[in-house]
């Protein structure tokens, strides 16, 4: 918890307004995870995902900053615009699109996308000519599969194609008349092994000569998100992925080293915000001394803390009893259904003299929290966000 986040806490409580969860998420460290970046990546450009934390705040930031921003829909691109950014600062990452979001993205101006089969590239010829653009002022970048090992939130099958096939929709989309850009991949989110951008790399420079036999010379290689916050686990820095990748980079690609971007969702905003929420009851299933506790908070999957599916990042939560005698605990949410439970598998350690009504922070709950968190399930409002 940084010390603003602790003023901005000690002042809500004072004023009684701690009323339900909040997530308080302090700019200061998303400047500094955004020159973290900069400086472990000096001749990279930061893509945003703006998905991991869209608040105006933090867009606004970025944009001063001089991020560009990777969007998933057309509302993203307008939240982007509206922060201050221009559209030849967006790109269009997601691989599924509707023609007609195609058409209002080329209308705003953006003119980057990804891809990841030939459908999806004649979409984006067919949405230039709706839009009066054309089509070589297009450029089209192919997602290939990642197996996401290694990441605690890996990005699965959805995405991408082989990359023998990507060979063959950048030469369609080429053919088309769109401009064959580069290659895109993700290593899978929450991703501790440093090493993991190394195969895709390979797999992208065999992309690269092999467009280059049919005539496409590629440029750009999109080396996505996937680097760390802190959760419980220590992560490394961000200047060893910065380090590992350049090596990668420098043994796939020799002396040609690509023009290349980087997408961090997770990297540039989870540490920079904090939830504080509250014990709503402690109890146990039956009366047996050694019966584990269940301990119900008043935030849950559905409040904010979705990315506990599976239990797999696994969040620092810190109490004013931390000094007390730990003893394993099921972790649950508030709504009366019976999947918002977030630690059961692997019991979580909790001080016994934790008692309802006590104050919770979850740490790292910068990123897919507050847009994870649902509208009105069970009449819990949504997350709350403060932004200092
Ligand atoms: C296309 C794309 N880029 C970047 C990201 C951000 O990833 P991370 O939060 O791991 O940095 C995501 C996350 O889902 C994504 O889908």
């Amino acid at each position: 918890m940084t010390d603003r986040i602790r003023d901005y806490l000690r002042a809500r409580r004072d004023l009684g307004l701690d009323e339900g969860p909040v997530m308080v998420l302090d700019l200061d460290v998303v400047r500094d995870n955004f020159s973290a970046f900069a400086r472990a990546l000096p001749d990279t450009r930061v893509f945003y995902a703006v998905k991991a934390n869209p608040a105006p705040e933090v867009l606004s930031l970025l944009a001063e900053m001089g991020s560009c921003f990777d969007t998933a829909s057309v509302a993203e691109m307008q939240m982007v615009l509206a922060a201050g950014a221009a559209a030849d600062r967006i790109s269009y990452g997601n691989t599924i699109k509707k023609e007609r979001d195609i058409v209002r993205a080329l209308k705003l101006g953006v003119r980057l996308f990804a891809i990841d089969c030939q459908g999806e590239a004649d979409k984006i010829l067919s949405a230039t000519a709706q839009a009066e653009v054309e089509a070589g002022e297009v450029q089209v970048f192919c997602r290939i599969l990642c197996d996401g090992a290694g990441a605690d939130w890996p990005l699965s099958r959805k995405f991408g194609c082989e990359p023998e096939m990507a060979v063959n929709v950048l030469e369609h989309a080429h053919r088309a008349g769109l401009q064959a850009y580069g290659v895109s991949f993700h290593v899978g989110s929450q991703q501790a092994n440093t090493e993991a951008w190394d195969g895709a790399l390979a797999s992208a420079s065999m992309i690269f000569r092999e467009c280059a036999l049919r005539g496409i010379g590629l440029s750009m290689v999109n080396l996505g998100g996937g680097f760390p916050t802190k959760y419980l686990k220590q992560v490394p820095g961000v200047e060893t992925y910065g380090d590992a990748i350049f090596r990668a980079l420098t043994k796939h690609f020799g002396n040609q080293i690509p023009e290349t971007i980087i997408e961090p969702g997770r990297g540039m905003v989870g540490n920079a915000g904090m939830i504080e929420a509250e014990v709503v009851l402690v109890s146990k299933k039956s009366e047996a001394e050694d019966e584990v506790r269940w301990v119900y908070l008043d935030i849950g999957k559905f409040g904010g803390l979705a990315e506990t599916m599976d239990e797999s990042i696994r969040y620092a939560i810190r109490t004013d009893h931390d000094e007390d005698r730990m003893a394993p605990c099921v972790v649950a949410g508030p709504t009366c259904d019976s999947v918002d439970v977030l630690y059961e598998k692997n019991h979580y350690p909790l001080p016994v003299s934790l008692a309802i009504g006590d104050k919770v922070w979850i740490d790292g709950a910068g990123a897919y929290t507050t847009t994870y968190a649902a509208v009105a399930f069970n009449g819990f409002p949504p997350l709350e966000q403060i932004v200092i």
